[in-house]
């Protein structure tokens, strides 16, 4: 492994790996016996859009590995005057050990890794979540203490987070149910992928049939970044894609629920299931900075 640009970078040893560490190293900075194994490193952090925890994950992550992050709003850089990415990535790879990237183009992340010479890690783009699935996974297998034979159920869009999903619990060995309006399925490369899973992979337009047996409930926004101008259409098309009492019912006794965070109370998930769920949602959120701490370490050290 030596960048992590899209979910299909992983095989399951390397998950296993990235979420025995990360379970150790969150452990470890509770007990505040953490070492540092980047020290003297420095991770740039190139913003193409807005962000609360993937920023301050990375951020605070690398500065209790014992190096340092630079926070790069693209539009300060010369990228936003249209400087090619494959110059920037020559110069970050003189000056820094790695590159976090959060951009709409995977295209992007790809050209980066090609030209930069050092690891270069998805911060999310358009098709792809990794280090939010990476957490997620992380927090399944904290609350429920398997990944295995599980059932997770997304609801929603067929988005980065969907596509990351697909391939994370696929090839961990989770069954994953997908349900998602016409029109809205998720990437090809994802459908691709699943091919290969006919027995564990379903993709539905019913969210009820999708949340029958579900042990893990998840859904994310209906309108994602860079959509905001379909935002009021999208509102019709998923008005029936929500967690609410009425899915959870037909899900498994004790289903946990996962949302990477904005969420949209009313609108994907209902104000009362959030808060019912909060407690395994902001565990979700904290795991993201464990789960990229030890990417960081394996990447970068
Ligand atoms: N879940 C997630 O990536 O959050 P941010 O957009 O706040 O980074
Ligand atoms: N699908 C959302 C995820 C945000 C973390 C988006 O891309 O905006």
């Amino acid at each position: 492994m030596k960048h992590l640009t899209k979910m299909l970078d992983l095989t399951k040893p390397d998950i296993v790996k990235i979420l025995d560490l990360a379970d150790s190293m969150k452990a470890e900075h509770k007990l505040g016996k953490a070492s540092k194994p980047l020290e003297g490193k420095t991770l740039a952090m190139i913003f193409q859009k807005a962000s609360t925890r993937t920023r301050v994950s990375f951020e605070t992550g690398m500065y209790q590995l014992g190096g340092q992050a630079l926070f790069l709003s693209a539009s300060d850089l010369q990228m936003g005057r249209g400087e090619p990415m494959e110059d920037t990535a020559r110069v970050l790879g003189r000056y820094v050990d790695g590159i976090m990237i959060r951009t709409f183009a995977q295209q992007d992340v790809e050209d980066l890794a090609k030209w930069s010479g050092i690891p270069v890690i998805n911060g999310l783009t358009d098709y792809d979540h990794p280090c939010q699935i990476l957490a997620d996974l992380m927090t399944i297998r904290e609350h429920k203490g398997q990944l295995e034979g599980l059932k997770l159920t997304y609801i929603g869009d067929g988005n980065n987070i969907c596509n990351s999903l697909i391939i994370g619990c696929l090839t961990m060995g989770m069954r994953i149910s997908v349900a998602t309006p016409k029109g809205h399925e998720p990437h090809q490369d994802a459908l691709d992928f699943a091919r290969k899973f006919s027995d564990t992979f379903e993709l539905v337009q019913d969210p009820a049939q999708a949340a029958i047996n579900a042990d893990v409930l998840v859904t994310d926004v209906w309108a994602s970044m860079g959509q905001e101008a379909e935002a009021v259409a999208r509102m019709k098309t998923f008005k029936d894609y929500q967690i609410n009492d009425a899915l959870l019912s037909k899900a498994n006794p004790g289903a946990i629920v996962l949302h990477c965070l904005p969420a949209h109370r009313g609108e994907e998930i209902t104000a009362e299931i959030f808060e019912k769920h909060a407690n395994v949602i902001f565990d979700e959120a904290e795991n993201r900075l464990h789960a990229q701490k030890a990417v960081m370490a394996l990447l970068m050290k």
